[in-house]
């Protein structure tokens, strides 16, 4: 019988089911059905962002499942996260408002930090010149108030290199819950991964097939095409999607594949009642590793609080 994890718990004392339902690139004409998809196939986790354009059809959606009574609010882990133009601390709770009125709820189980980065209040554009210097000790302290006040139950960051994590911890007065970072088995993490295990800070994989838009041909970090994962997947009988997913969670990371597909998101979710046994679970190490997502547009020499990939990432990349 497979380990049960579909939860792990938080620093909080908070259960975060290990699977949710990624909504960006979801346009908001199918993400409704997507969300109702998901809730009737088990999925009690959805992870949303102001950022991602489509909050306030996500919480039309919900709001029809509460009012036919097909799941509960409290039943449900709801995350989103703050954009980079909101860092200051006067508009971090501006923002949190925002998102539970478009969400048509009154609390998050989850409100991260989108990014280290800040960028102009109001700017729409990945333009270098909307880029501002970032003062994460300052906009942290505005998410502990909204953790104090309720309304976020639960306050993490995303995107965090180890140093960025490490930094924000010494001097946090509530320490981050969750790092969401991109975390796949072509981008591994190890030493990121070591380094929240050890701080008590959960590791949120996004991105975790790999998939974003890259096309039929394989290149290295196309976890899907990948060699090892599609022995595995053959061995076990299981889709390669299933194989990556079913990695992420048996190392503690709880996942959030994106589908508007009916069949995507119920095979997506169908990882529990087996598991990749240790011998093959052993052969992920010798997958080349790739990153996918860099943060190229939060960077430029002039303008950004980081010069450079290498600073951004802090030479975890
Ligand atoms: P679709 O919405 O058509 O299912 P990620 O969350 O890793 O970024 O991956 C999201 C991408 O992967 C989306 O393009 C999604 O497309 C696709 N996808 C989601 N689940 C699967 C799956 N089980 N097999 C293949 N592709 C998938």
């Amino acid at each position: 019988m497979a380990k049960d994890v579909r939860f792990f718990e938080l620093n909080t004392g908070a259960k975060i089911p290990s699977v949710g339902l990624g909504t960006w690139q979801a346009a908001p004409g199918v993400i409704s059905d997507a969300i109702a998809t998901a809730i009737q196939v088990g999925y009690r986790h959805i992870d949303c962002a102001q950022m991602y354009g489509n909050e306030k059809e996500i919480g039309s959606a919900l709001k029809k499942l509460f009012d036919y009574g097909v799941v509960k609010r409290e039943d449900l882990w709801i995350t989103s996260k703050l954009w980079c133009t909101d860092h200051a601390p006067a508009d971090v709770p501006k923002a949190l408002d925002r998102t539970l009125q478009e969400l048509k709820l009154d609390y998050l189980d989850l409100y991260l930090i989108h990014w280290p980065v800040s960028m102009k209040k109001g700017s729409i554009a990945y333009k270098p010149e909307n880029l501002t210097l970032a003062d994460i000790p300052s906009t942290w302290r505005a998410m502990e108030a909204l953790y104090d006040s309720g309304k976020a139950r639960a306050i993490g960051v995303s995107n965090f290199s180890s140093k960025k994590l490490g930094d924000l911890l010494e001097v946090a007065r509530v320490p981050p819950a969750v790092n969401q970072v991109e975390c796949h088995p072509s981008w591994q993490q190890p030493q990121l991964h070591a380094f929240c295990k050890s701080k008590g800070v959960h590791l949120s994989g996004y991105s975790p097939l790999a998939k974003g838009s890259r096309g039929t041909a394989y290149v290295v970090g196309d976890v899907l095409k990948n060699p090892v994962v599609n022995m595995i997947a053959e061995k076990l009988g299981k889709s390669p999607a299933q194989v990556a997913l079913r990695w992420g969670i048996q190392m503690g990371h709880s996942v959030v594949p994106k589908s508007t597909s009916e069949a995507r998101i119920k095979e997506n979710y169908d990882v529990f009642d087996w598991s990749i046994p240790e011998d093959l679970f052993a052969k992920f190490s010798e997958i080349e590793q790739a990153k996918l997502v860099t943060g190229t547009p939060f960077v430029d020499k002039t303008f950004g609080t980081y010069k450079t990939i290498e600073e951004l990432w802090d030479g975890e990349i």
